[in-house]
């Protein structure tokens, strides 16, 4: 396979070295690839278990052109970080969790997953291996992509004989920058992302392609994100392009639940124990559009955008504007996620893991 990324001078330059950073410059990471040293490779047969894998140099790899993957989208990818505190720990936030969503993934997908404790390691000896580029604390984090695809080939429609799982590593800033504010969103009620019994729930490769499309007409009309319906009655919210949504009214939080049309974010339910540890009431319920509208609060969370307040909801002709900055809820889960994930308050929860 030949992808269009391949390694970066600063990557040679600092492969042998022992420096205790890479050659980046850290005020001006986004959200795209900067390739690093190492990846990790593991590959099993269908039904087998996964050898054990490898940490090797990171760049392209072999692959069969009748690949599943290639032909049919047979894929997961997973998200998570390494951060670097304050006190020179390297962490991860839950990665257990995510070991866990890949094998939901995988069950749904028909593939063969590594399992809970060798997704973990791997993810541990990836980010080790590249230390270096885990960023200086308060400018970002080393974001870890482990992928699982079909690599054996298959014409046919059945599952891969041959399945590949790669660990590999970017420096990243959060994905909705920082600087650029609040977020305006489009309801989109043109393009369906998800429907009941589909794969919208997993987090299969085949979710995203599709939602590029409308993602880009939406930032051409000006919007810095969409938030899509439901397909089945297209009168209820379920899902922001790459991130869960929250409403915020009075006391009460709501968030559509998880029933197989969107993704269990690991996020979202960390900030559902967060906000309920404040006091607030927390309803995993269908939400409505018009409620979307009539809430005082609107924000989004995920892996990569972290918590992001939304400023402003545009449905059809309507816009709707939102508290955000100081006083707002999403300030106060932002703070309280980050801190644990950062080591700058106790983790009481279990949630990081010091590698
Ligand atoms: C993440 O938050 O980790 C995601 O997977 C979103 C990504 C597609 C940018």
């Amino acid at each position: 396979m030949t992808s269009s990324v391949h390694p970066s001078s600063s990557s040679l330059l600092t492969r042998e070295g022992d420096e205790k950073y890479a050659n980046v410059n850290w005020e001006e990471l986004g959200f795209a690839l900067i390739p690093t040293d190492y990846m990790y490779v593991a590959k099993c047969k269908q039904g087998e278990s996964f050898s054990e894998g490898k940490i090797v140099p990171y760049g392209d790899i072999s692959i069969s052109p009748c690949a599943a993957i290639f032909n049919h989208g047979q894929g997961i990818f997973e998200g998570l970080k390494a951060y670097r505190t304050e006190d020179e720990r390297i962490t991860l936030f839950r990665p257990d969790q995510n070991g866990l969503r890949m094998q939901n993934g995988a069950d749904r997908l028909c593939m063969t997953p590594p399992s809970v404790e060798q997704f973990v390691e791997a993810v541990k000896q990836t980010v080790l291996a590249n230390k270096k580029w885990v960023p200086p604390p308060g400018k970002g984090t080393l974001y870890v992509r482990p992928l699982l695809i079909g690599s054996g080939p298959m014409l046919g429609i059945a599952s891969a004989p041959e399945y590949t799982f790669l660990v590999y590593v970017s420096p990243v800033a959060e994905y909705h920058k920082v600087s650029s504010g609040p977020l305006n969103l489009e309801v989109n009620d043109k393009y369906r992302r998800s429907h009941a019994g589909g794969t919208g729930g997993v987090k299969s490769c085949i979710n995203y392609c599709p939602i590029v499309k409308p993602v880009l007409e939406a930032k051409s009309a000006g919007f810095s994100d969409i938030l899509f319906l439901d397909a089945a009655t297209g009168r209820n919210i379920e899902e922001i392009s790459t991130c869960n949504i929250f409403i915020v009214k009075g006391n009460i939080v709501s968030t559509p639940p998880i029933s197989g049309t969107i993704l269990p974010g690991i996020t979202r339910k960390s900030i559902i124990e967060l906000a309920r540890d404040i006091s607030y009431q927390v309803q995993e319920r269908d939400v409505s559009v018009d409620e979307l509208l009539e809430a005082e609060e609107v924000f989004c969370t995920g892996t990569a955008t972290v918590v992001k307040a939304v400023e402003t909801v545009t449905f059809h002709e309507k816009r709707v504007k939102y508290k955000t900055g100081e006083e707002a809820l999403s300030t106060k889960l932002y703070t309280m996620l980050t801190n644990i994930q950062m080591g700058v308050v106790e983790d009481k929860k279990g949630w990081v893991v010091e590698i």
